[in-house]
């Protein structure tokens, strides 16, 4: 190997982790939470919105699970390493709403998790009863693609 190609190597052996040290945790992607729950995020706008889809694996009701759609905002959008976030989904098979706060990592080899909290409202046919209508959880999403 030639002097140019030692430089070449070298050179691309001292990008590649400055690279991966560098990245931001990007939200865009196809997620899977601990349950085995599937997340859809698109591409966040310049405000920081993004929308998206989820296929919850498990559900309070009995009735059939459908994909559900997803709405949220990044907090300082592009500017951050670990940028926080939240979303919500509005189930289509139930009459809960789910709230998901949570902080998007990115580990020194580049690999993403999601790091999050949520809500979930079920309804609740009086206001007597909502002492027992919201569960709360955390929930890890690793990206699968
Ligand atoms: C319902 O049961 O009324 C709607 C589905 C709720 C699914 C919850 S949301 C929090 C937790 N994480 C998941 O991936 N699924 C459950």
């Amino acid at each position: 190997m030639g002097t140019l190609g030692c430089c070449l190597l070298l050179a691309l052996a001292l990008l590649v982790p400055w690279d991966a040290e560098s990245r931001k945790c990007d939200l865009q992607g196809l997620w899977r939470n601990e349950l085995g729950s599937n997340m859809t995020i698109l591409a966040t706008n310049t405000a920081g919105t993004f929308s998206g889809s989820y296929h919850t694996a498990v559900a309070a009701t009995t009735k059939q699970i459908l994909v559900s759609p997803l709405q949220g905002v990044q907090q300082h959008p592009g500017a951050k390493r670990h940028p926080t976030f939240g979303f919500t989904v509005q189930w289509q098979f139930s009459d809960s709403t789910t709230a998901f706060v949570g902080q998007c990592f990115v580990d020194h080899h580049g690999k993403e998790t999601l790091e999050t909290t949520w809500l979930l409202r079920e309804e609740v046919l009086s206001h007597k009863d909502t002492w027992k209508a919201t569960r709360v959880g955390t929930s890890i999403f690793i990206r699968i693609k």
